[in-house]
């Protein structure tokens, strides 16, 4: 009988020039390990570079159905077009690019003005890499102002007390990273079951000299919730009156929120209308629309921004403040938040958000009528719809089970605990976006019936399994749970 050569004998005696004619999955690099943690000595043709980065990717579940995140997952082709065309671009180098630089400060001053800035008061802001770093800043600018304040009123400032921040339990890990870099105390106004965001009866007790200011929340990460700005600036205002020498001062981190509201709730007063709101921040990745790596901070006038935190670079033979943390970072995102800012108008913007908190409200409504959750948010100011079992709900699965069956239709709804004070209620969230259209939650609110119905039949395995798929929630403070998910390793060996 003749012998068989083998498959990599064939493969290796085939003539190398016919190679670059052999479709991508059936070249040699389709056949091999991709690098892993060491470079390939050679160079593999970009269009099979492409495709199997792509296929690597495309794995990992699809951003449309991840329900977890508050970031962008669409934006139209022309915006995505001028983004990837000024790619090549360094933000920072205002001097290079001033016409990049200008389009900021359109952006700043336009953000500025929907939370009624008052350009009489200079207002300053600047564009971030994301929330986390604008947060920062607003943070930073109240750590500065309060030193000043604080040294001119004779109070030791390096003594053991450290200055401290209040803020209520729901904050977003990016302010216990602040505080912990700058050991500051962080004091936690704790939220409770009927009472989901700050809580206006206790804030000014955790109030003293040492405090730095305080942080209202305008979606409050694990619910949506709104921190009424309102009433807290009446509060604020109050305390003031008694302690003129040291004032303190409202930041609004408005990561989510501070994009939705000025369009679909213009008589919601929380913004620099209030005399204590000195700075706000947005993610211009969540509900500004654009795909992520963008953020904005603004504070209500020069003396709201500690001169500490500026810093001077050439911009066409004069100077340009700037004090974003972070330096180079490429145009894209600047250009692509001006694009939808003029692309859409007020009315666009208005528009789009009053839609997606439709699409929101309609899941709601539909997981109401399933009889067996507690509502904790109905999409009542941003597009976020969060649950939990109510305590009579006669079911033997958890919303953590629950979660797992819609990934099998591929939606990432993540169960999570609730923060500090209430980790006994666990809930589910989805944050609507503009690519979430009705039939897609039309498809969501079907799967969920089915996944109860499969879980309510099913025999469930309880303790510690449980425990183990819990997942935490992007952006929501809490790192998610390493599922330890190693890629399979072929014993083929890497790219040569
Ligand atoms: C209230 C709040 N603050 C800050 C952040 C951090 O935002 P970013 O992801 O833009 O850094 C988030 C993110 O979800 C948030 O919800």
């Amino acid at each position: 009988m003749k012998e068989r050569m083998s498959t990599s004998a064939i493969l290796d005696a085939m003539d190398e020039e016919t190679k670059y004619l052999t479709p991508i999955f059936g070249s040699e690099a389709s056949d091999a390990q991709m690098p892993r943690t060491r470079m390939n000595d050679e160079p593999v043709e970009p269009r099979i570079v492409y495709e199997m980065v792509k296929e690597h990717l495309s794995i990992e579940g699809n951003a449309t159905q991840n329900l977890a995140t508050f970031c962008q997952t669409y934006m139209e082709p022309m915006a995505a077009r001028i983004m990837s065309e000024v790619m090549a671009k360094n933000a920072i180098d205002k001097d290079e690019y001033p016409m990049t630089a200008d389009l900021e400060n359109r952006c700043v001053a336009m953000i500025g003005d929907l939370w009624h800035a008052n350009p009489d008061e200079e207002p300053m802001g600047t564009s971030t890499v994301g929330s986390s770093e604008a947060c920062m800043l607003g943070g930073l600018g109240m750590l500065f102002r309060w030193k000043k304040l604080a040294k001119d009123a004779g109070i030791d400032i390096y003594t053991e007390q450290r200055p401290n921040l209040v803020i209520s339990a729901g904050y977003q890990v990016c302010w216990e990273k602040f505080c912990r870099y700058w050991d500051i105390e962080m004091r936690l106004v704790p939220l409770e079951k009927d009472h989901l965001s700050l809580n206006m009866d206790t804030v000014m007790d955790y109030v003293d000299d040492h405090t730095i200011g305080i942080v209202a929340i305008l979606g409050i990460t694990y619910t949506g919730k709104f921190d009424d700005v309102q009433k807290l600036d009446e509060l604020v205002g109050a305390y003031n009156k008694e302690h003129s020498n040291l004032p303190i001062r409202i930041h609004v981190d408005g990561a989510s929120g501070s994009l939705v509201a000025p369009f679909v709730d213009p008589d919601l007063v929380w913004d620099f209308q209030l005399e204590n709101v000195w700075s706000i921040n947005a993610s211009g990745h969540k509900y500004g629309l654009v795909y992520p790596g963008i953020g904005w901070v603004v504070w209500r006038s020069k003396e709201a921004l500690p001169e500490d935190l500026i810093f001077w670079v050439s911009y066409l033979g004069g100077e340009e403040a700037t004090m974003a943390i972070n330096f180079s970072r490429s145009a894209s995102q600047i250009v692509g938040q001006y694009y939808v800012l003029m692309r859409n108008g007020f009315k666009g913007f208005r528009e789009i958000h009053l839609r997606t908190l439709d699409v929101a409200r309609y899941l709601a409504a539909e997981l109401e009528e399933m009889g067996i959750f507690e509502m904790y948010e109905d999409a009542s100011n941003i597009p976020i719809v969060c649950w939990g079992l109510k305590d009579d709900a006669d079911v033997e699965w958890s919303l953590y089970d629950l979660s797992d069956r819609l990934r099998m239709s591929g939606w990432l709804v993540p169960a999570y605990p609730m923060p500090a004070n209430l980790q006994d209620v666990v809930v589910q969230r989805v944050v609507v976006r503009q690519d979430f259209s009705m039939q897609l939650a039309i498809k969501l609110a079907d799967d969920l019936k089915k996944g109860i119905d499969v879980l309510s039949k099913a025999r469930i395995v309880a303790g510690d399994v449980q425990e183990a798929a819990k997942a935490g929630f992007n952006h929501g403070g809490r790192s998610s749970v390493d599922r330890g998910d190693e890629v399979q390793t072929k014993t083929k060996p890497a790219w040569k």
